[in-house]
């Protein structure tokens, strides 16, 4: 396994070059199985979750390359509708290939992917939406089994839940409804820019699609998709976390490559706290050192176009340099809360109380051996070390690899020193 030694407190400058999201991409290669033609998929980032995505549809019998790095080629000529657990659990995003295959072949076998680190993440929407549309839907020995072959039909479904719509369940149902006879309509759709993305592929593919980027979707069933080209748009949270970078230290970060309007509540926090944030164009965001005028905050995680849970542990880092009490309270995992233990580690001063972090600004943070849990605590563990005083050592880094492309490299370009290594090669002292 990989470690990451960062030594803190040189000052990043220039621009960087945000990469396709992940969050759109995962679902974008799963809709590929909606069609027997080829589909070519362009700016796809170079993750491990689009990587397993890959395999799993390799799996299943679709011939998939990489004709030219970020471009890839996937025809799902002939395809299987079983899942394994093997597969499957490397990657939780692997549930949203239920809805394509139930769309595509009336029936799907996947395997429920196990637990995760960031909470309980149930697919109970997922299937009460299928089972509206006519499947009927059983969970055994670990898998969920899914039979539309007696015939789907289009129907009303509310995909509403305790934490407010469901990103993953919503592209599900609407895989599986742009082939379904009749016309269905989801309310409490999730509008997250990833399912706009996925809609939009979709209708290229000759997809019957309303109410994009909104919370009511009318989908009207077609017979057959065919193949198309598409472009996965920027990744709003690798810009929302080169933002947030921008802001610690003497940094001046220019973040090109996601649209603006896709995070809009990320920047209307900033702006809040008084940040130095320069909106340059449609696409481009400028944002320099500002710890010194900062002022605390409170931010409440919500489905878009709320503050987004997946930028939550990068703004804990920045609130823990902020002087003042800031509070962020977490509506969609409650738990998400793994990066605190280490930033305290680092020197940070911050209390959980229920799904709130209260955290209280300290003037610096010091670097430390640290572990990183998921994803998006690594990218909070990555700021933290870019900061602070000394060497931050961070374990289990593949949790990075996950969801930010060249991380390393594009830090390196702005100035940063962050090396990488096998952890077998730490030194004893911090090991
Ligand atoms: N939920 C239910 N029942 C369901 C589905 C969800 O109760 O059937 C609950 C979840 O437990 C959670 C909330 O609803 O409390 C939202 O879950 P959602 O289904 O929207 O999450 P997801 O689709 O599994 C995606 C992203 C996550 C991101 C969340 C929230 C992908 C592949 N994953 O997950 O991304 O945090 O939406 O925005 O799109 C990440 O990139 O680090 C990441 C975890």
């Amino acid at each position: 396994m990989d470690v990451v030694q960062i030594i803190g407190g040189n000052p990043l400058w220039g621009t960087v070059n945000v990469s396709g999201a992940k969050n759109a991409c995962l679902p974008i290669f799963a809709a590929t199985l909606l069609t027997e033609e080829t589909c070519v998929i362009e700016n796809v980032p170079n993750l491990s979750d689009v990587r397993f995505m890959a395999q799993i549809l390799e799996h299943l019998g679709a011939e998939v390359a990489e004709t030219v790095p970020g471009t890839w080629e996937i025809t799902a000529k002939n395809i299987t509708h079983k899942a394994p657990y093997n597969l499957v659990r490397q990657m939780r995003a692997s549930v949203c290939l239920m809805g394509p295959l139930l769309g595509r072949l009336r029936q799907a076998i996947v395997s429920l992917p196990g637990g995760c680190i960031i909470g309980q993440r149930p697919i109970d929407l997922h299937l009460k939406g299928f089972s509206k549309l006519g499947t009927s839907v059983n969970i055994n020995n670990g898998y969920v089994y899914l039979d539309g072959i007696g015939g789907m039909k289009g129907s009303d479904i509310f995909l509403g839940g305790r934490h407010g719509s469901t990103v993953t369940g919503t592209a599900n149902l609407i895989m599986a409804a742009v082939l379904t006879p009749g016309t269905t309509r989801i309310d409490s759709a999730a509008c997250e820019p990833e399912i706009e993305d996925l809609c939009q592929m979709l209708l290229l593919m000759g997809a019957k699609i309303e109410g994009l980027g909104t919370h009511y979707l009318t989908i009207h069933g077609v017979e057959k998709l065919n193949g198309c080209r598409y472009s996965v748009c920027g990744d709003r949270i690798e810009a929302g976390t080169f933002i947030i970078a921008g802001l610690l230290g003497k940094n001046d970060i220019t973040v090109k490559g996601t649209e603006v309007r896709h995070m809009r509540s990320l920047l209307h926090k900033l702006e809040e706290a008084n940040a130095d944030i320069t909106i340059i164009d449609s696409q481009t965001v400028r944002a320099r050192g500002s710890l010194d005028r900062l002022k605390p905050l409170e931010i409440i995680t919500l489905p878009f176009p709320g503050f987004p849970t997946d930028l939550q542990a990068q703004m804990t880092t920045l609130m823990a340099l902020t002087p003042g009490i800031s509070i962020v309270t977490e509506r969609i995992y409650p738990n998400r809360f793994m990066h605190v233990p280490e930033l305290l580690r680092m020197g940070a001063n911050i209390s959980i109380e229920g799904a709130s972090a209260i955290i209280n600004g300290v003037n610096h943070l010091s670097g430390a051996p640290v572990m990183a849990s998921d994803l998006r605590a690594s990218a909070a563990l990555v700021l933290a070390g870019l900061i602070a005083q000394g060497e931050t050592w961070i374990q289990r880094i593949y949790h990075l690899d996950r969801g930010y492309e060249n991380i390393d490299n594009k830090l390196r370009s702005l100035g940063a020193v962050i090396n990488r290594m096998a952890d077998k090669d730490m030194p004893a002292h911090v090991a």
